[in-house]
């Protein structure tokens, strides 16, 4: 499904260059659920920024669905972007002054999706992540939790080819997070493609596969559970 070969991304800053992955290849199937961890500054939102064709690789290849969109330019990256990817983020960056609702079915609106139909879509994710009964409250109304469901059904609302989370439960506490986890969980079972980044081991865990990344390295490959 998706295949990355070499992959290194450099930043620069003035004189000084960083390199935040050096060299990085690995290939995840359609309908894995697939677990990234690392010390802070290892290079993982980096690789999540390029998986999410948020930017470009200084070089290597990056095969999404058979196609190579390692040297797309931006319109076209923000076209396959649009089309196969959702990202939840550490941040929910929902808008505030909307409702839950509307939040959701904004990408649709990008997409030229008529009202009707686009609050039908938007309606029937709030569902399916549990939101169904706080769809007209606005997110200042609602918890950490139920705000990271939101974010989740805007990136699902799509139908994502991938799903992309950077630290989905970084803020939340422990019994919120476990309930995050197991939607996660679930969405794997109705076979979605999911990578996760994060910095523990327990919610890493929840996956069937990790990948440990040490300064812009894959260090370890593992299969888990
Ligand atoms: N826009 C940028 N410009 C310059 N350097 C950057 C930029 N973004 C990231 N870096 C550097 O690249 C390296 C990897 O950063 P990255 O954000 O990918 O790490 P991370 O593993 O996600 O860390 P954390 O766990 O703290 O989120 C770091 O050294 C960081 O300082
Ligand atoms: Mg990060």
């Amino acid at each position: 499904m998706l295949k990355i070969e070499e992959i290194r991304k450099a930043y620069k800053n003035g004189e000084i260059e960083v390199e935040a992955l050096k060299g990085v290849s690995f290939e995840v199937k359609t309908g894995e659920m697939v677990a990234i961890m690392g010390p802070s500054g290892s290079g993982k939102s980096t690789l999540m920024h390029l998986l999410g064709c948020l930017d470009h690789p200084t070089s290597g290849k990056y095969y999404l669905d058979g196609n190579d969109v390692s040297d797309l330019k931006d319109d076209q990256l923000a076209e396959i972007r649009n089309d196969y990817i959702g990202f939840v983020f550490q941040q929910f960056n929902l808008l505030g002054r909307t409702s839950i609702l509307h939040n959701v079915e904004v990408p649709l609106i990008y997409k030229g999706i008529k009202k009707k139909k686009r609050q039908e879509i938007a309606r029937d994710v709030l569902e399916k992540v549990g939101l169904g009964d706080r769809m007209r409250h606005f997110p200042n109304e609602i918890s950490g939790g139920q705000k990271q469901r939101v974010a989740i059904a805007r990136a699902l609302v799509n139908q994502p080819f991938l799903l992309l989370a950077d630290e989905p439960t970084g803020n939340l506490d422990t019994k919120t997070e476990e309930e995050i986890m197991e939607l996660f969980h679930q969405l794997h079972d109705q076979g979605h493609s999911i990578i996760i980044v994060t910095h523990e081991r327990s919610i890493a865990e929840h996956a069937q596969r990790i990948i440990n990344l040490v300064d812009g390295k894959i260090t370890r490959d593992e299969v888990v559970g």
